[in-house]
């Protein structure tokens, strides 16, 4: 493994937005980068589109950047992506293998909730993603990404159930940050990744 490609499970040596990007999307990436279409282009530090392959089976859609992401301009390389590094590793996948973006491109100051307004000018964002990658698994980190697919649901309710739509298996997941404020849910979460391979698998044959 070179410098530039680290364990996942170091975030500390995680890669920054400078770390090589697949020229497939050096075209989108440039376009969030000078992004002004909402008022968090004003508070950001970097922007943060997504990392991962051109393809690939499985993306994971969180919710937005937090402190460490706004500083490296990559998606999950603080607390809550260390949680996720360890979920992926735990099912034989790493960050290599998946793509993996937010909902918003920049960060909300002190991590507040994205406002709907933000959300609905980087929608077109995560459609362009989502079409180029053209992945088989969506799993939905949180209620944000999650209300893309399953509008008025509640994450209690249907975590870890996967369904098809347009195509895809969505599987809607806690965000590994909610284990962080709340250790119970750890478990919770792992038991739901365990059964991704087999979703994995369903949509491969
Ligand atoms: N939480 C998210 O939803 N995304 C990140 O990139 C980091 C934390």
């Amino acid at each position: 493994m070179s410098a530039m490609s680290p364990t996942p499970s170091s975030p500390s040596a995680a890669p920054d937005a400078t770390s090589s990007v697949d020229p497939v999307w050096a075209e989108l990436y440039e376009e969030i980068a000078d992004c002004p279409r909402c008022p968090l282009a004003r508070t950001r530090s970097r922007t943060v589109p997504g990392v991962g392959p051109a393809h690939a089976d499985v993306m994971f859609i969180g919710e937005a950047p937090g402190a460490r992401e706004d500083e490296r301009g990559v998606p999950f390389v603080g607390p809550a992506g260390q949680f996720l590094d360890e979920l992926l590793a735990g099912i034989g996948l790493t960050r290599e293998a998946v793509y993996i973006a937010n909902v918003v491109k920049c960060r909300p100051p002190a991590n507040r909730d994205p406002e709907p307004s933000e959300i609905e000018a980087c929608a077109s964002y995560l459609d362009r993603q989502i079409a180029t990658v053209d992945p088989k698994v969506v799993v939905t980190l949180g209620r944000f990404s999650m209300a893309r697919w399953f509008a008025g649901q509640t994450i209690s309710r249907i975590h870890g159930q996967p369904k098809r739509i347009d195509g895809r298996v969505i599987v809607p997941m806690y965000h590994p940050a909610a284990a962080l404020h709340n250790g119970s849910l750890r478990a919770v979460i792992a038991a739901d990744f365990a059964r991704l391979p087999e979703f994995i698998a369903e949509v491969r044959s």
